[in-house]
């Protein structure tokens, strides 16, 4: 197996457990303010560590529910994890999160998968080798952002953060996305919206407190689907980045243009 094939036969065993478990009890614990961790992320996560451990023990790893923390602008090769991306929908059987494996070298990622498990919706990409969506067992298509190049016609995701000070932020930055596009949705993931603007169904979104394993799969996929994916200002997103932009690539400047605007 090549190492695009082990992160997606371990998305897919995390997507079934996360499947397994979705109409079970829930045991849900609060890791920070407004943060949920539950039984089902921390099961996602075992599967996941299991094969990727035993597939490539060369390989370092940063996994959301676990504790290591390697240096992801290093040489070695890094997985980079989250288990369940969308554990607020998750927690409350909203169908909409995913599964984000990645593999970074030097802080750049050199393949990405996301996985909506519900709908068996397999994004995945590799640099140089284009992006891909597999839905179910048929054939993998590959993906291409949207063509919309104005915001009148763009639908927009952004996230809402947790923290204080950044909902004060959001609810500054949303209403201006929201007047001039021509519809807003908060998914409450992350990574599907990336992996969505990969595949051309939404065209930009805006989120202020972004980690490393929420961002670095949907970034393999934009990159080689066509996107954009930037801090606010237009600079190439970085790793380590926090806030960020992706769009369709034509968006861009508007979507920067309009944030900014006084
Ligand atoms: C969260 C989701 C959400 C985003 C948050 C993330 P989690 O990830 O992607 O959409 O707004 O910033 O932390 O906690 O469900 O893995
Ligand atoms: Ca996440
Ligand atoms: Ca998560």
């Amino acid at each position: 197996m090549n190492r695009l094939e082990i992160a997606i036969a371990a998305a897919r065993e995390a997507g079934a457990v996360l499947r397994r478990k979705l109409e079970q009890t829930r045991i849900v614990n609060t890791k920070g303010p407004r943060d949920l961790v539950t039984d089902a992320d921390l099961a996602a996560q075992t599967a996941i560590l299991a094969r990727l451990s035993a597939a490539d023990p060369e390989a370092a790893i940063l996994s959301e529910e676990g504790g290591a923390a390697p240096d992801l602008d290093g040489p070695v090769p890094t997985w980079v994890i989250d288990p369940l991306d969308g554990t607020g929908n998750y927690a409350r059987r909203l169908p909409v999160f995913g599964v984000c494996i990645a593999l970074l070298i030097g802080g750049q990622p050199e393949l990405g998968v996301v996985l909506d498990p519900l709908r068996q919706e397999l994004y995945y990409a590799e640099r140089g080798h284009g992006a891909f969506l597999q839905i179910g067992r048929r054939r993998p298509q590959p993906l291409t952002v949207s063509a919309v190049a104005e915001m009148g016609q763009a639908v927009l995701g952004a996230g809402w953060p947790r923290e204080d000070h950044l909902r004060g932020q959001a609810a500054a930055l949303l209403p201006r996305l929201g007047y001039a596009c021509h519809s807003l949705r908060l998914l409450g993931s992350a990574a599907l919206t990336l992996a969505y603007i990969a595949a051309g169904r939404v065209d930009g979104c805006l989120h202020l407190n972004l980690q490393p394993w929420d961002v670095a799969a949907g970034a393999a996929l934009l990159r080689e689907a066509g996107g954009q994916l930037s801090d606010l200002n237009g600079r190439p997103w970085q790793i380590h980045q926090r806030a960020l932009i992706a769009s369709n690539g034509r968006l861009h400047a508007e979507l920067v243009r309009c944030l900014a605007a006084d």
